[in-house]
């Protein structure tokens, strides 16, 4: 039976990827969204993944939430010697799901160093260049920028629009614009397509394609559209994500 679900979750794995036009999907079963043990399972097969493809001196971005602080969580120590940074700086998360914490984090378990990036939520414009103008945030930027390898999370617009305290105007127009998904600070409508971007530092939509390894780690039922409108809306490579979402991209046009 054990080998009989296996199999299954393999055809599932291999369907989900052509449906989405990814190198790699990993299924791990049930739905995250009803049971904690399975965004557990989310970040151990994301953390197993990560771990056999980083080599000494590969830079590693990650970002915040709590499902890739679960990848940190879940991930076995080891003495890899990478560099673990920031993908971006902060975007309204609590402390504990920081992209910066969750870097500094998978660092001391990976045996390597990290950097943050300590971007006020919410800057206005000119504050936004005079800190980026920084050379050490430049140099930062410039590493995060080359990183071979980037672990992110997915959400629910709306669901993070209010998670990050959003004016409600600005979530109405968000609904208003179709916003169904949210990735790296960008909000995303069904195909795919930008209808906000946070005004952040870090990684930006257009640097993805330069980097070799992009991994989406995402679960539970109520998060398949967005997950769907950012494998079409971004550079993906790889996606972990659990039984629930599959079958329901799976049985979506
Ligand atoms: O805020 C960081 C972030 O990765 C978002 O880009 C994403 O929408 C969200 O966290 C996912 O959070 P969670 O894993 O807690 O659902």
């Amino acid at each position: 039976d054990v080998i009989r679900e296996i199999e299954g979750l393999g055809l599932k794995e291999r369907r989900l990827a052509d449906k989405l036009g990814l190198q790699q999907v990993r299924i791990v079963p049930g739905d995250a969204d009803h049971d904690p043990l399975v965004i557990k399972a989310l970040g151990h097969s994301a953390a197993d993944y990560v771990r056999g493809i980083l080599k000494s001196g590969d830079i590693l971005a990650v970002t915040g939430g709590t499902t890739v602080a679960t990848v940190a969580e879940q991930m076995p120590r080891t003495q890899l010697g990478v560099e673990v940074l920031p993908a971006r700086g902060g975007i309204g998360e609590n402390m504990e799901f920081q992209a910066n914490t969750i870097a500094s984090k998978l660092a001391t378990k990976l045996g390597g160093t990290y950097r943050m990036l300590h971007a006020p939520d919410l800057l206005g414009d000119e504050a936004l260049q005079t800190f980026i103008s920084e050379p050490h945030v430049q140099d930062t930027l410039q590493r995060i920028r080359s990183a071979r390898m980037v672990v992110h999370g997915i959400g629910q617009a709306i669901p993070m629009a209010k998670r990050r305290k959003l004016p409600p105007a600005k979530i109405e127009q968000l609904a208003g614009q179709g916003a169904i998904a949210e990735a790296f600070g960008y909000y995303f409508d069904r195909s795919g397509n930008i209808v906000h971007a946070m005004n952040t530092v870090g990684l930006r939509v257009s640097d993805l394609k330069h980097i070799e390894q992009i991994v989406a780690v995402a679960g539970g039922k109520s998060k398949a559209e967005a997950i769907s409108a950012v494998a079409h809306g971004c550079p993906l490579h790889v996606l972990v994500t659990d039984e629930a979402v599959a079958d329901a991209i799976l049985e979506s046009r």
